[in-house]
């Protein structure tokens, strides 16, 4: 790694731990890091906490704890919804900012960064543009045109205000698609061809010169065959690599972290092993959209303790992997969970047969989870010499 390369994020860890020492533990009042919010502990290592932001929730004045932890339990945010395409431009050449810049004010008061979620991504587009597509009305020409212009307005909107961009997401298949062989798939590389994700990091790089430009997917927390035909990982990976020795502007590659208690899931040396091996290629590495759902058996929905604790308990082990692999590679910036609490999770929305639920940190009435808990002692119990302040690459050109 050349270090010129890459900044520490130390710097924030030492203010902070300077800012925690100010009140001296005494005897009588000992300094109690349980007291500490997930965002102090993370700074300490340099790491960004964060949660997804849902806006409607924010502005439910029935709701307040959903504001006030979403202000001071993290230290990043990430608009769950409101910077996708189909919310900015719902008609064309008519763009509504309002929930988006209300997410980078939020985030401007309670002093948090922001990962802006989600350029170029398949799901979420104006019904005029995948219509204008379907019926001839727009060109493949027009449409690459239309991408550009899309990327370019809305970087330079949040120019300086967004830490690290989602800029391409979910491109890749998976191995229970047609064809099963691990490829390029969805709206953009059908109807542009794989090279719009070269083009989306070049435009997005040209209106931030700043912003962390990441690829983001799901199911790439582990290597697995290592054959690309099969291993998304190593699909991701080796994409990567293509696109930094051709110079794209490439800085992170973001695991989004959506997991189940129902699966056989990874251990955290596997999962640490895999965030070594993309820092290897210069680029940060980041948990982005964090939740570890279990299926809502009758017993689950009745009460059942016998089934509902293996659940919560498998479901912080997992939390907890994804962060101790985090803090133990220093180019893992941040671990953002995708919501904070079973009351606003888009999990119970989108697995109903089975239905599945219990996926974030926080129960319904905002009570802690065991998942909450572990990330905490994780946070607590980590220093060096394995865990050191994080390194963040500087954009590339
Ligand atoms: O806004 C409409 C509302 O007007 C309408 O009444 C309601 C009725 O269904 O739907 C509302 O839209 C919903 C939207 O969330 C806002 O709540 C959509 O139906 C619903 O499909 C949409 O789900 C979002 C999902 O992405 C869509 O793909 C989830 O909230 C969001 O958490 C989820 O996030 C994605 C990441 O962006 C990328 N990675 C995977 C992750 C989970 O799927």
């Amino acid at each position: 790694m050349k270090l010129r390369q890459w900044t520490t994020v130390g710097v924030v860890a030492v203010a902070t731990i300077a800012a925690l020492n100010t009140v001296p533990a005494t005897a009588s009042r000992p300094y109690d890091p349980t007291a500490q919010s997930l965002a102090t502990l993370g700074l300490r290592h340099g790491l960004h906490v964060g949660t997804a932001v849902s806006i409607d929730a924010l502005n439910d004045a029935s709701d307040p704890q959903y504001r006030t932890l979403a202000s001071s339990e993290f230290s990043s945010v990430t608009a769950e919804n409101a910077m996708k395409w189909e919310s900015l431009e719902p008609t064309r050449g008519t763009y509504n900012w309002a929930p988006a810049d209300q997410l980078v004010d939020f985030a401007k008061r309670n002093r948090q960064s922001v990962r802006g979620h989600v350029l170029v991504w398949h799901n979420q587009l104006p019904g005029w543009l995948t219509s204008g597509v379907a019926d001839g009305s727009i060109s493949k020409q027009e449409l690459r045109e239309l991408l550009r212009k899309h990327i370019t307005t809305v970087v330079k909107r949040y120019q300086g205000k967004i830490w690290q961009w989602d800029v391409v997401n979910e491109a890749v298949s998976d191995p229970w698609d047609t064809p099963s062989t691990l490829h390029y798939k969805g709206f953009w590389a059908q109807n542009l061809g794989p090279g719009y994700i070269a083009d989306a990091f070049r435009w997005a790089r040209a209106a931030d010169p700043k912003a962390l430009l990441f690829y983001n997917d799901y199911n790439i927390e582990a290597f697995g065959s290592g054959n690309p035909a099969d291993d998304k990982t190593q699909f991701v990976y080796d994409m990567t690599k293509g696109l930094r020795a051709q110079g794209v502007p490439i800085d992170g590659v973001g695991s989004q972290g959506h997991l189940g208690t129902q699966y056989g899931n990874f251990d955290t040396l596997q999962v640490t092993a895999a965030l070594k091996k993309f820092s290897g290629l210069g680029v940060a590495t980041a948990f982005t959209e964090v939740d570890v759902r279990s299926q809502m058996t009758a017993g689950v929905q009745a009460g059942n303790s016998e089934e509902i604790n293996p659940r919560l308990q498998a479901s912080a082990a997992n939390f907890s992997v994804l962060m101790k692999a985090c803090l133990a590679v220093r180019s893992c910036l941040s671990y953002t969970v995708w919501g904070f609490s079973d009351r606003h999770s888009w999990v119970p929305g989108w697995f109903d047969d089975p239905p599945e639920g219990l996926a974030t940190i926080y129960d319904e009435n905002y009570q802690p989870k065991r998942a909450y808990q572990e990330l905490k002692s994780d946070l607590i119990f980590a220093g060096p010499p394995y865990v050191l302040p994080r390194l963040a690459p500087k954009p590339r050109r």
